[in-house]
């Protein structure tokens, strides 16, 4: 962990401790679990209520999604037993904060290097979202060449983002809901060929446009591939508003960790989860 810090001092980011960096780790303090819900917290929610009760998800096919598989693959948010789904939560508030702060209605979840977390991320939160009455979330699987957001959910669709790129589906015949109010799922089943074209293809770019204008109250996550392995990422960094930043210990070096910096752009930078974090025995309990 302290490598992460190093590079994160060397690449100056400033005040990440208390501005932009989240730890999900394992457990959190209940101080915290507390103090996420309260939507008095929550800075200027717009009144979606009418918004909301439009959206109609009468023709989107519902997959019922199997709890023990979920709990298999570390889906923790939907389960409020599990006490790792406060840190979801907690992120879930710090992020809306910013966005709407921002104007901000659709995340980018990258990270420098594989295997760092970012579908865990992605789902978990796209979870967390959906369960503020306020808003909806709709959790899109942008990682094309290693698409793995419908495995991790056990969902087994007909037609996916495959199909909607190959002009064999229209958007709302890709999309799921996966038996969680105001959760929308669009699952990539294959890997896509040519993904960097296609992520910045007109039909990608209309669709990013399209998701995000729809409805103020519809929070839209891209699960993204790592920053580093290819140009994806760095196509689809500037067709979103912000882009979360997840590092995982041990995943990536300290000089990955500060080329990733340097590429993204400082400005939506929405905040750096730090995944995979030791436990520090102490200050997660009292
Ligand atoms: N906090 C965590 N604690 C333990 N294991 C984790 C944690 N976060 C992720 N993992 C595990 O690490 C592996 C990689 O996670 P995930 O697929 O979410 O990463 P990714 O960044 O999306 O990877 P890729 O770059 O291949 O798409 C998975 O097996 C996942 O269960
Ligand atoms: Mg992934």
């Amino acid at each position: 962990m302290e490598k992460i810090k190093d590079a994160l001092a060397k690449a100056k980011i400033e005040n990440t401790e208390s501005k932009a960096q989240f730890k999900t780790e394992a457990r959190v303090s209940s101080t915290l679990s507390q103090s996420v819900v309260s939507q008095k917290d929550i800075k200027g929610f717009p009144n979606t209520e009418n918004e909301l009760g439009m959206i109609n998800y009468l023709n989107t096919p519902v997959i019922k999604l199997d709890s023990a598989h979920l709990e298999k693959n570390r889906i923790v948010a939907q389960s409020k037993s599990d006490v790792n789904s406060y840190s979801f939560d907690s992120l879930r508030t710090q992020i809306l904060q910013k966005m709407e702060e921002n104007n901000w209605r659709t995340i980018a979840v990258v990270s420098p290097t594989p295997q760092s977390g970012k579908t865990l991320v992605s789902i978990n939160l796209a979870i967390s979202i959906a369960q503020q009455p306020q808003k909806t979330a709709i959790l899109v699987d942008f990682d094309l060449r290693r698409p793995k957001v419908a495995t991790y959910l056990g969902i087994h669709t007909e037609k996916s983002m495959n199909d909607y790129l190959q002009d064999k589906a229209q958007l709302k015949d890709v999309m799921i809901n996966p038996g969680i109010d105001r959760l929308v799922i669009v699952p990539t089943m294959k890997p896509v060929s040519k993904s960097a074209e296609t992520l910045s293809s007109k039909k990608v770019t209309n669709l990013i446009t399209d998701l995000r204008e729809r409805y103020n109250s519809r929070i839209v996550i891209f699960d993204c591939p790592p920053v580093l392995n290819s140009d994806d990422a760095m196509v689809l960094l500037p067709q979103v508003d912000c882009i979360l930043l997840v590092i995982a210990n041990g995943m990536s070096t300290q000089s990955e960790i500060e080329e990733t910096l340097h590429h993204l752009p400082k400005d939506n930078l929405l905040g750096i989860v730090l995944n995979k974090a030791e436990i520090e025995s102490k200050a997660y309990y009292y």
